[in-house]
């Protein structure tokens, strides 16, 4: 982590840095260009345009136009780039600083191709393992989510390049993305939906943020004022850009009263006849447009687009910083679910390993827009890992053919097997959801593992749980890799190897069966929308819309496990390590308007590790119906062989409230509450009390 730190510092003495609160300068000077422009120019500007990853340039005013680039894990669109670890690895490494410098890593590749906004990060919040963009996604908890986020902006708008966070609100399921509305009571999307977006406006100050493509509560997002008007500026106090995402709009008026301001990926609905029309005709006032172009131009402004060339030719496009910031968080994204002792693999010649599979030979990355390419002589696969471990490691590797003589015998004398398992950008993907199921032939393959050693390691890629269920308990050990971007192979064998004791902790919880999962029988959309309506061109058009209606409500995720007392396989927070941790001396103690936790942790193991200290908050006697538990502070320590060290998190009194829904607003209740450390959200392993 230290080079890394070095060699941001060094760029960042060398480049000015840009603000990012958006200033009453700022203001001024946008309302000053607003009030020159022509109608057709502001209309123009509010939609994208040459290959609809730009905005429109304004040449005669100094408006150039502002290249946007996909996506959360690295540059995409027409180039090659860092890949980094996905999404819901940055969530799973639980490491702030690793996650603040994945954002400046990106923030470099970036300006080195001259992108002034980054579309990402996607925040939208796990709800079933079958999404297939969890990948790209925080996991989910709303306190690990938003603190990710955060991190992940404020390193990337720190570079100077708008982060976008997306997609607001409620997209958790790529099923019928276009025709679903997501059905949500207030209180849940104040306590789990919500706060990711909320901090990114709040403590990052978010340049962007993107709408989704479902609708919320019965209306498009980017047509629905409660969320853009009165949630996202109103409350929150957003003074960016909200773009739509790609081709969801579906209404010039819906759009221009709902509060979206630049359409993407072009003028489908804010166009000039259209707008001039109304205009004329009195249906909307200029005004209402020039409020659009004044959000776009604050914040540009604010980011210095209009004030220097957005490509830096002082950055290469492949940076070392950059591939140094994905390689540190690779090593921390891992997650070691099951390990019987098998782990870690003992050198030498006598201990030959077999890696096999389908992910033994490839770089992984899911699909869509998430996918990023990296430089071919920088993505390291499993083989290649393998292989740099040096000569006293000897290994194989088998990557089709897995029932052949060959294949068979290396199996049956391999002192372990490894089996890389996983998804890949056809099977787990934006646009449909992927199966629970690992793709086709692979749990054959890992049964065929398992009949033939007697060692046998399982390595999955994936964004998210998979099924388990055919061999979890008989094989030694399951490490989970997610796509851990260019680097992955490396992590994987030094993990696999001991060479870098694994650290990751779940992001989400593993329930072990889909049916579990408090949120299964209520993730696919259920009902038809309008199917009572009368109106026959409404039917025609809403006949297609579905509502996916939210009823686990808070209780998502490692929330459900008490209240609705199901036992999850591996809850939230879980991960193993090569050595072991104690801790002792829990103190919460009221500070200020919170709660200062301490705690110490030693590693009281044979070898040195990372602990996540995870605090999570309990209500004694809630006055209103809570989760038993939630995580409201962690933080990762290092911990040499024997060594003992203190963590302190500071508890802010907002981790002891709740959304009330009477005064639509987060409510203290005075009274005592439990302050635990968990090994996970199911295994709490000190407590203590305090009244606040
Ligand atoms: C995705 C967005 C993405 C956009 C541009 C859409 O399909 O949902 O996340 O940023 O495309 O590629």
């Amino acid at each position: 982590m230290k080079k890394i730190l070095i060699l941001f510092a060094l760029t960042a003495v060398l480049m000015p840095l840009h603000a990012q609160k958006i200033t009453r300068a700022d203001k001024e000077r946008a309302e000053g260009l607003v009030r020159q422009m022509t109608l057709e120019e502001k209309v123009n500007f509010i939609a994208g345009a040459v290959d609809g990853f730009h905005t429109y340039a304004i040449d005669r005013l100094g408006i150039p136009s502002v290249r946007m680039c996909d996506g959360p894990q690295g540059v995409r669109n027409n180039t090659k780039s860092t890949l980094f670890p996905c999404g819901v690895a940055a969530a799973a490494s639980w490491n702030r600083d690793a996650v603040r410098a994945m954002g400046r890593g990106i923030a470099m590749d970036a300006k080195a191709r001259g992108v002034g906004i980054m579309l990402g990060p996607g925040v939208n919040i796990y709800r079933s393992a079958v999404n297939g963009r969890n990948f790209e996604y925080f996991g989910e908890d709303p306190y690990l989510a938003s603190e990710t986020a955060s991190q992940y902006i404020q390193g990337m708008q720190g570079e100077g390049v708008m982060a976008t966070i997306k997609h607001f609100a409620l997209n958790n399921s790529e099923y019928g993305r276009h025709w679903t509305s997501s059905v949500v009571d207030e209180r849940t999307m104040n306590e789990i939906y919500f706060p990711t977006f909320r901090k990114a406006v709040e403590e990052a100050r978010v340049g962007a943020v993107m709408t989704s493509y479902n609708m919320v509560n019965g209306m498009h997002a980017p047509e629905n004022p409660w969320l853009i008007r009165e949630t996202l500026r109103g409350r929150w106090g957003f003074e960016g850009l909200v773009m739509s995402d790609w081709t969801s709009t579906y209404s010039t008026l819906g759009c221009i009263k709902g509060g979206l301001d630049l359409e993407m990926p072009r003028n489908y609905v804010y166009r000039y006849d259209i707008i001039k029309e109304m205009i004329d005709n009195g249906v909307i006032a200029e005004s209402e447009i020039d409020e659009k172009v004044q959000h776009i131009l604050q914040a540009f402004i604010a980011f210095g687009f209009l004030d220097r060339p957005l490509q830096d030719t002082t950055v290469p496009e492949d940076n070392e910083a950059s591939r140094q910031a994905a390689y540190e968080l690779s090593l921390e994204a891992p997650v070691l679910l099951k390990n019987n002792g098998a782990l870690p693999l003992p050198a030498g010649r006598k201990n030959r390993v077999l890696l096999i599979g389908p992910m033994a030979d490839v770089m992984p990355c899911g699909g869509g827009s998430g996918e990023v390419h990296p430089f071919e002589n920088r993505s390291i696969t499993m083989r290649q890992g393998f292989q740099a471990l040096g000569k006293n490691r000897p290994f194989d590797c088998v990557t089709e053919g897995y029932d052949t003589p060959t294949a068979i015998s290396l199996m049956d004398n391999a002192y372990a097997v490894v089996v890389a398992v996983g998804y890949g950008k056809k099977t787990e993907k934006e646009n449909s959801d992927r199966t629970f199921t690992l793709p086709e032939g692979q749990d054959e393959l890992i049964e065929l593992a398992l009949k033939h050693n007697s060692r046998v390691v399982v390595v999955v890629v994936s964004g998210g749980e998979v099924d388990m269920s055919r061999w979890h308990d008989r094989v030694s050990a399951i490490l989970y890799a997610w796509y851990d971007g260019q680097d992955l192979g490396t992590a994987v064998a030094k993990i696999l190897s001991g060479e870098v004791n694994p650290s990751g902790r779940l992001p989400m919880t593993f329930w072990g069966t889909q049916e579990k999962n408090p949120a299964f029988n209520y993730y696919q959309p259920t009902m038809t929308a309008l199917k009572n309506t009368t109106s026959e061109r409404h039917k025609e058009r809403f006949s297609r819309y579905e509502y996916a209606e939210y009823r686990e409500g808070i209780f998502l995720g490692y929330r459900g496990i008490d209240h609705f007392g199901v036992k999850p396989l591996y809850a939230f927070g879980h991960g193993l390590s090569y050595t072991r941790f104690d801790h002792n001396g829990l103190t919460a103690k009221p500070e200020g308007e919170g709660v200062k936790v301490e705690v110490i942790v030693r590693n009281i193991g044979e070898v040195a590790g990372s602990d996540v200290v995870q605090v999570y908050v309990s209500p004694i006697n809630p006055e209103v119906i809570r989760p038993v538990r939630e995580l409201k502070g962690y933080q990762k320590i290092d911990l040499e062989k024997g060594i003992a060290k203190t963590a302190r998190i500071l508890l802010p009194k907002s981790a002891f409230m709740y959304y009330d829904v009477e005064s639509h607003e987060w409510k203290h209740q005075h009274g005592r509450y439990k302050v635990q450390i968990g090994a996970s959200a199911d295994k709490i392993l000190c407590e203590t009390e305090v009244i606040l």
